[in-house]
């Protein structure tokens, strides 16, 4: 037999991770097309891709967990904010619905020219509704629109005074289709969709018009509203936070636990499987088959797999606690899904190959963080540091973000005292998730055409078969494997690269 079969690869027990190891290609009898990505986050979740992103204050926020959630991937929102804060981000997933605007910014008639200008700066859009209150739950009573204000010199002038009256709206329950021939014909530039009391539920944007497109992939609850994951620690006032995160509508909660197993979580799935019996809830992150059996026998629906493999993460280093992602994740995998338990392999996720791995080792998901950190989903702005575009990226024990309430999930008690398990630093623009995932997508078909499998199924199927062989690779060959040999070169920037569509070979 050539290569090694799986359990051969892990008996030696070593903190093997996704760099020591390559699969061996098997057939191709398949397009690349035929290739379906389709598996279970949960127990109960299914998900179109392998994909979702860290509970992480600078990753996951409304904007990528509705653009995830779109494109077949599910986004977790970090809870390094106020329970208000976490539940509304919720809410404004929940009341996502493709080219419309739910949460449009709106000003009030005594407010001025200025404020109009400062959203338009801030935010770079005009068409800016007036509400009797100022806010979303008051009347519609005008809109201000770059042509109302373009001459106006008098930046203290209240909006009453110029904005339009004469108002073309739509009554809520109206579709895309019928939203889109209002503006076509009335030729205005914003559509206010309102409830019978005359109050905004949504603004219809001529300027989406052409970008308005389907998301076949999107997953969506029963509601047909996007899902959407959420994320608190095992402190019992977070019962409260639970409380507002189900009332917000979230699909699925995940216990943020650097090391999940501890009594501390069992109370807490416990607890939330009894106050929410239709929840699912996803204990973690543990790297051990004990740990995993502990944390399904308190009730888990998924398990989250990663000591120490993130990009940010020095716990390895500060604790010596922790595994090698890719034998944590082959052990763990190896009695959760005899459990019919589904793993996410959490961090440590560089590019598509490390993705593979991760599922070729048994994993159903991946869940990533510096990948999506760059992109313009993320929360926080661009900086340029020689001549080159960045975010900021943060673990959620870096002191930094300990200091704005992250380390929750590390057990930090003592103020005064803080030992960090991560850092802050920066990540290069990927541009938008938008093409980021597609990319992600295309390439991980490829790389099952390559494995010779076609889904999730058969290639776990071939996992715990034996026919899916492996090898170590030596340190030069994973020289070898890397870009060697060039006097200089490119990267592929992932996000703003064209997807292909057609299929490699094979
Ligand atoms: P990445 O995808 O390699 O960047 O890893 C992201 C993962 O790192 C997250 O999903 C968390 O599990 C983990 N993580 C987040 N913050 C920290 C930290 O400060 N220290 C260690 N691990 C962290």
């Amino acid at each position: 037999m050539d290569g090694v079969t799986g359990s051969e690869l892990f008996k030696a027990r070593q903190s093997l991770t996704y760099d020591d190891i390559i699969i061996l290609p098997g057939h191709i009898d398949f397009g690349v097309q035929d290739v379906s990505l389709k598996t279970k986050l949960t127990r109960e979740i299914e998900l179109s891709y392998p994909f979702t992103s860290s509970p992480m204050d600078t990753v996951t926020e409304a904007e990528m967990a509705i653009h995830l959630a779109l494109l077949g991937g599910l986004g977790f929102v970090h809870y390094n904010n106020s329970i208000e804060e976490q539940s509304e981000i919720i809410r404004v997933v929940k009341r996502f619905e493709n080219g419309f605007i739910t949460d449009p910014k709106v000003l009030g008639p005594d407010q001025t020219v200025s404020d109009i200008h400062a959203i338009r700066e801030k935010h770079g859009f005009s068409g800016i509704p007036i509400t009797d209150t100022g806010d979303l739950a008051g009347k519609v009573v005008g809109i201000v629109t770059n042509r109302d204000i373009d001459f106006e010199t008098d930046l203290d002038r209240p909006l009453r005074e110029v904005m339009t009256t004469d108002l073309v709206t739509a009554p809520k329950g109206v579709t895309l289709i019928e939203a889109n021939q209002i503006i076509r014909e009335s030729k205005k530039g914003k559509l206010p969709i309102l409830d019978e009391q005359g109050r905004l539920c949504a603004l219809v944007s001529r300027h989406d018009l052409l970008k308005n497109r389907d998301y076949p992939d999107a997953v969506k609850s029963n509601t047909k509203q996007l899902m959407v994951g959420a994320a608190l620690s095992t402190r019992t006032d977070d019962r409260e936070r639970l409380e507002a995160l189900v009332d917000a509508g979230v699909d699925v909660i995940v216990i943020d636990s650097a090391q999940g197993d501890s009594t501390f979580q069992y109370e807490m799935i416990k607890h939330a499987k009894a106050a929410f019996p239709d929840l699912q809830v996803i204990g973690g992150n543990v790297v051990t088959q004990n740990q995993c059996a502990n944390l399904i026998r308190a009730g888990a629906d998924a398990i989250r797999i990663g000591m120490g493999p993130g990009s940010i993460c020095i716990t390895q280093e500060t604790m010596a606690v922790g595994r090698g992602q890719a034998a944590a994740v082959y052990h763990c995998a190896l009695h959760c899904n005899e459990q019919g338990v589904p793993i996410i392999a959490d961090g440590g996720i560089s590019d598509i190959g490390d993705i593979v791995k991760a599922i070729a080792f048994g994993a159903s998901t991946v869940m990533m963080g510096s990948m999506f950190a760059g992109t313009s989903e993320s929360p926080g702005e661009y900086y340029y540091q020689n001549g080159v575009r960045l975010k900021r990226y943060r673990g959620m024990a870096s002191i930094e973000a300990m200091e704005a309430g992250g380390g929750k999930r590390y057990f930090v008690e003592q103020k005064s005292v803080r030992v960090a398990q991560g850092v802050s630093g920066y990540v290069v623009d990927k541009g938008s998730v938008m093409s980021l995932v597609p990319y992600l997508a295309q390439g991980l078909r490829h790389s099952f055409q390559d494995m010779g499998v076609i889904d999730m199924a058969q290639l776990h199927e071939r996992l715990y078969n034996d026919s899916l062989h492996f090898e170590l690779r030596s340190h030069s060959a994973q020289t070898e494997g890397g870009i060697h040999g060039l006097y200089s070169y490119e990267r592929p920037n992932y996000g703003q690269r064209e997807t292909p569509s057609e299929p490699r070979r094979g």
